[in-house]
């Protein structure tokens, strides 16, 4: 079992959620990475579903750096992370949060409070992901979306243990077991917009907020 805390873990084989680097994540994230994580394809992918999902108005972006991919900029985008300097780098953003998501899941802001939520190439870094999951289904209106893009690579020392071990199938069947297993979430899809290009994989999974 995963987690004594919460039930819900109980699907997960022990170790799914254990790390090799154990330390405090602001160690890791202390210096400010101004790269990018994935190819200039698969980040176009990811800014044509943002815009094909309608991802305006107010947007919270989780594990957010200095950049968000999207084609335009929503009207409002909350950059969630956990470098100050990223963040402030990020051009799209309108407003920061400094957050570790794996020490405190909870979100400042109210219920209801955003048209839309991303996660990018980053939620195989979560060790609490169903509390994470549902504290953007509480910020999110009722229909809002919350789409998570991920590709093939990842920091291996932060990276869960369910995830390194496994494929990219799989890690869409893991996503898609966050969200069944949170929320409430309606509408549950999977795209794979790695298509004929060649380059780095990109996979999105997204659900309403129901
Ligand atoms: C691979 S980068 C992706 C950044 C950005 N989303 C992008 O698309 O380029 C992983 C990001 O996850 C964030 N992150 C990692 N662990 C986190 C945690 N415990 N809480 C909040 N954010 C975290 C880091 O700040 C980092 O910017």
């Amino acid at each position: 079992m995963a987690d004594a805390g919460d039930d819900r873990y109980r699907r997960f084989p022990d170790g799914f959620f254990a790390r090799m680097d154990q330390g405090p994540d602001v160690d890791f994230y202390r210096e400010a990475r101004l790269v990018t994580h994935i190819d200039d394809g698969a980040i176009a992918s990811v800014g044509t579903i943002y815009r094909e999902l309608g991802l305006t108005g107010r947007i919270l972006d989780v594990m957010s750096s200095w950049v968000s991919h999207f084609e335009e900029p929503p009207r409002c985008l909350v950059a969630a992370g956990m470098n100050a300097r990223e963040l402030a780098a990020n051009d799209a953003a309108t407003g920061a949060l400094i957050v570790d998501l794996n020490r405190h899941q909870g979100l400042p802001f109210a219920d209801g409070s955003f048209d839309g939520a991303t996660c990018c190439v980053s939620v195989d870094y979560l060790v609490r992901p169903l509390e994470v999951f549902d504290e953007v289904a509480r910020v999110l209106r009722p229909g809002a979306v919350f789409c998570t893009t991920f590709s093939n690579r990842c920091f291996p020392t932060k990276v869960i243990q369910g995830w390194a071990q496994t494929d990219d199938r799989t890690h869409v069947a893991i996503v898609s077991e966050y969200y069944r297993l949170s929320g409430p979430w309606t509408g549950l899809e999977v795209v794979s917009a790695t298509g004929e290009r060649p380059g780095d994989p990109l996979y999105a999974v997204w659900a309403r907020r129901a």
